[in-house]
């Protein structure tokens, strides 16, 4: 996988990919980021990239052109680049979409700043539009490093036990259920007693009970859609 992200800010991205296991994924080759800056393809005097909105409204918008130009240099050295813009008007981001988008050969991360992009070019060159949340961020960016980080890992190889990625939440539209490590006393709290006694079968019980109750206490939206009931 490639993720290209398209940004005038670089620094804000590129340092999530220095650490822990998106580092290791890139030196192991299962992924691969690029990133090009929309001020590169500017062609008026002083590489503006931002201006007023037609018609009105609060705040400045990232121009048609610099972007319009990068994707398409972009789309010409790679039909198959999948474009993603993240805003905050787009369609929640779900589990479910950071496991279909992991199977793209190339995503192309389309960050605005400001308040927005000119529609000209989402018209032009979304193939989806993602929201990460009911509030607005000032940019794209961190919407990608997001959204990135969930599909890299469902990437075949990119975490160290694959084991994790069908007990985990929203598998079967439930979250996961609580665990717990060693000593089993804390603070004297105690693990369930179940988990100690090495019965696999009856720990899987337990603990699709305790997903289950879970996300009926915190997110019966979810409980609702669940296939489990
Ligand atoms: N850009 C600004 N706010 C955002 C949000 N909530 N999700 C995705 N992109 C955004």
């Amino acid at each position: 996988m490639k993720f290209t992200f398209v940004t005038l800010f670089e620094n804000l991205v590129s340092p999530y990919f220095e650490d822990s296991i998106l580092k290791r994924a890139i030196e192991k080759d299962l992924l691969s980021i690029e990133f090009f800056n929309p001020r590169d393809f500017t062609t008026n005097k002083h590489s503006k990239v931002d201006d007023y909105q037609a018609g009105g409204g609060a705040g400045l918008l990232l121009n048609a052109q610099p972007l319009f130009d990068t994707l398409k240099k972009i789309r010409h050295t790679n039909p198959n680049a999948y474009f993603v813009f993240p805003a905050p008007a787009g369609k929640p981001f779900v589990q479910a979409d950071a496991k279909r988008l992991a199977k793209k050969e190339n995503i192309v991360f389309v960050n605005g700043r400001y308040e927005g992009i000119d529609e000209r070019v989402v018209e032009e060159f979304a193939n989806e539009i993602f929201s990460i949340g009911d509030y607005v961020l000032t940019g794209g960016e961190l919407a990608s490093c997001v959204m990135s980080d969930a599909i890299s890992r469902n990437i075949s190889g990119v975490l160290g036990n694959e084991d994790s990625l069908s007990e985990e939440s929203f598998e079967g539209m439930l979250l996961e259920a609580p665990s717990f490590t060693k000593p089993a006393t804390f603070e004297s709290k105690t693990t369930p007693s179940e988990f100690l006694k090495g019965n696999h079968a009856k720990i899987a019980n337990l603990k699709n009970k305790m997903a289950k109750l879970k996300t009926q206490y915190f997110r019966p939206d979810l409980y609702a859609r669940s296939c489990t009931k």
